[in-house]
Parts: structure tokens; C-alpha cells; sequence
């Protein structure tokens, strides 16, 4: 897949962050990397700027740095964090445009499953992180397209929210078609969906200490894992 899915994944990526599953993954994420005031963080596969708004709400004095490759990505990340975090439009294929320990702390979640050679992307993420730097991983294992949405309304209800937003409703249609073709990449071998154990061993691989795992996040499709380098 390239960027134009990307692309059109753009317009309703927002809705799809507004969900339960999505929020706590994101405040996992907050919590692993503990990110300190003049640290130098990077959110690789950055999306729509979701997490560097959080980082820049939460951990001020931070310099965060963000890139992705879909540019309709990255113009809604532009308006996002305007101010809070330098933004690159790079392709992850062409090795990450860092310097070696460039970074104190480094987020990619739900991106390496779309390397062509995520085992690279992994040697790159540890290339780029300092060497008591600290990254969190989230990718998915288990392929279901339907799991969020679902998770979301079943959670939503338990809250008694409002249950009426007939816009979301269809946003979440349009990422559950989204998601199926995300699931037809991953039968053809072109997206890769692993096994915590499986993608701890890959990180073990790379040169990363896993720290600390959380195997069922996104609505129990995904893991987070929170490593630093060897
Ligand atoms: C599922 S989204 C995750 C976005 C964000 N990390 C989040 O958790 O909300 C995957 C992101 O990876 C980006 N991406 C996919 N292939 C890429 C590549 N080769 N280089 C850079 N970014 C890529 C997509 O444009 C998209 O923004």
C-alpha cells in the first residue's frame, strides 16, 4: 500500500483518534516515555500530530520532532502542532533523517507493520536513539478490523455517553473498509502483524531491552512494548 491510502485514511484518521481504545493507548504511551522538559522526542509515522499535541500539552520544554510520509497526514499535523514540533515529510523506507543518539525518547506506533523491512526500521530506530533513550513500540497482532469501533461503543455505553453522533458512526464505516484492506496487506505478506514474542525477540534483535510489555492494547488487537538500547 502507499500513500495515497494514507492519504485518504487522513480525512477520517481524527474521528478514529476521538476513541476510547485509541486515547488510552496514546496516555500508555504518554506515561512509558516520560518525557522531561528540553529532551529531544520523535514521533515516527507521526499521522495527524495526535501524540506530538499531547507531548506538547503535557511535557512543555520538550523539543519534539515529528515525520511521516502522506502529506494529507501531515497537513492536518501542520494545524495540530503549528508552533509545538518540527515536521518532516520523509519517506521511513530511505532511513530515518536523524542523526545517530540524536533523540532522548522516540514513539512509533501503528507504523512498523507497514515497513517493507521492519527489522531495518527497528536498526534505524536504535540508530537514532541515544543510548539511554527510551522508545515505545505499538504494533499490531492480531488482525481485526471491526475491534476498535466496537471496543469504543461497547466502553461508551458502559459510560452512558451519547450514543446519537451519527458522523463518528460513518467515520468508523469508512475505517472498518480501511482497516480490511490494512488486513488484506497483512495475508499478502506486505504488512506484517507479529506476536509480542515475536516482536520482543525482533527488538532483542536490533539491539533494544524490552522494559516493559502491554500485550493487549487497541482493543486487543495490538501490543506496546517500551525498550531502550542494549
Ligand atoms: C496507522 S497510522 C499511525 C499514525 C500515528 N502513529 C498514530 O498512532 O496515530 C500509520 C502512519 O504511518 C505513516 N507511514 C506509512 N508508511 C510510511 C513510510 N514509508 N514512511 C513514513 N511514514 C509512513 C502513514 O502515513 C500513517 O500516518
Amino acid at each position: 500500500m502507499n500513500r495515497t491510502f494514507w492519504n485518504v485514511y487522513a480525512h477520517v484518521y481524527d474521528q478514529m483518534a476521538t476513541s476510547i481504545p485509541y486515547q488510552e493507548v496514546q496516555q500508555l504511551a504518554e506515561k512509558c516515555l516520560e518525557v522531561r522538559s528540553g529532551e529531544r522526542v520523535l514521533d515516527v509515522g507521526c499521522g495527524t500530530g495526535q501524540f506530538l499535541r499531547r507531548l506538547a500539552d503535557r511535557a512543555s520544554g520538550a523539543q519534539l520532532h515529528g515525520m511521516d510520509a502522506a502529506s494529507g497526514m501531515l497537513r492536518i499535523a501542520r494545524k495540530r502542532v503549528a508552533r509545538s514540533a518540527m515536521l518532516c515529510e520523509a519517506d521511513l523506507e530511505a532511513g530515518l533523517p536523524y542523526e545517530a543518539s540524536s533523540m532522548d525518547a522516540i514513539a512509533c506506533m501503528q507504523v512498523l507493520y507497514t515497513a517493507r523491512d521492519p527489522d531495518q526500521l527497528l536498526r534505524e530506530l536504535r540508530r537514532v536513539l541515544r543510548p539511554m533513550g527510551r522508545l515505545v513500540l505499538v504494533n499490531p497482532h492480531t488482525p481485526n478490523p471491526e475491534a476498535v469501533p466496537d471496543e469504543h461503543f461497547r466502553r461508551a455505553r458502559e459510560r452512558g455517553y451519547r450514543m446519537d453522533d451519527a458522523r463518528l458512526a460513518i467515520a468508523f464505516r469508512v475505517i472498518v473498509a480501511m482497516n480490511r484492506l490494512i488486513v488484506r496487506e497483512v495475508r499478502n505478506k506486505r504488512y506484517h502483524f507479529w506476536s509480542v514474542e515475536e516482536l520482543s525477540e525482533r527488538m532483542v534483535s536490533a539491539g533494544f531491552a524490552v522494559r516493559r510489555v502491554e500485550p493487549s492494547v487497541y482493543g486487543g488487537t495490538s501490543a506496546l512494548i517500551l525498550a531502550t538500547p542494549m
